[in-house]
């Protein structure tokens, strides 16, 4: 129990030194199935623009970083120790330059509208102040045509696994959907690992009109 407040604490703000030292490749370790989910239901082409909500470890924003040349991914965290650790790794592996980071969250975006073609958020939508108001701010700066990936636990698994009672917010699978729909997402696809030991999760995947 008190393993899980600490995991649930740091999983939504990850800070102090177990955040900058442990946090960042513990989630990029444990979510590693679900950001190759993500990975492949986006399909970055090299020349796109991307965002990233709520990177943490930052595995799936290298990967998508690497595979970019004239393009470039965005990177936005609430985490100062997460943005700390990105910038380090960026430098580590030269990819400075195609990837920038950027404190903030998601209901308030410090991007013009219209400036991404593929956006992505694994495991966040818990912790957004709500869904709405992140769904807003995310399909306001998408390009027409752009490819929204969230990837997230079911409402079923968040509550039989404990995380609701730790604050998490569980939305069922067809309120994301609608959600999205609602936004003017259409085209949607649901992929998912159903044999995942942690449970089941899904990768949305929706297309701005
Ligand atoms: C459970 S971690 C997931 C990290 C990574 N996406 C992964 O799947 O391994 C949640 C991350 O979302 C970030 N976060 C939480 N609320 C946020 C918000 N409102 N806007 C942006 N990022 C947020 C946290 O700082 C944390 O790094």
């Amino acid at each position: 129990m008190i393993w899980q407040r600490l995991l649930a604490r740091q999983s939504r703000l990850p800070s102090g030194l177990i955040g900058r030292l442990l946090i960042g490749s513990y989630l990029d370790r444990v979510n590693a199935e679900i950001n190759t989910l993500v990975y492949e239901a986006l399909a970055p082409e090299p020349q796109q623009r991307v965002l990233e909500v709520g990177f943490g470890g930052a595995d799936l924003l290298f990967r998508i970083a690497a595979g970019l040349d004239r393009g470039r991914i965005e990177g936005l965290e609430l985490s100062g120790e997460m943005l700390d650790n990105a910038r380090r790794r960026a430098a580590r592996l030269g990819l400075a330059d195609k990837a920038g980071f950027h404190a903030g969250s998601v209901d308030a975006l410090p991007f013009a509208d219209a400036s991404f073609d593929l956006a992505c958020s694994v495991h966040t939508i818990y912790f957004w102040p709500d869904l709405e108001s992140g769904l807003t701010e995310l399909a306001r700066v998408f390009k027409p045509g752009g490819r929204l990936v969230l990837g997230f636990s079911t409402d079923t698994d968040l509550r039989r696994d404990g995380w609701t009672e730790q604050g998490f917010q569980a939305y069922p699978t067809e309120v994301i959907v609608e959600s999205c729909r609602a936004l003017g997402f259409e085209s949607e696809r649901l992929d998912s690992i159903p044999r995942n030991p942690r449970g089941q999760v899904y990768a949305y995947r929706g297309i701005r009109a």
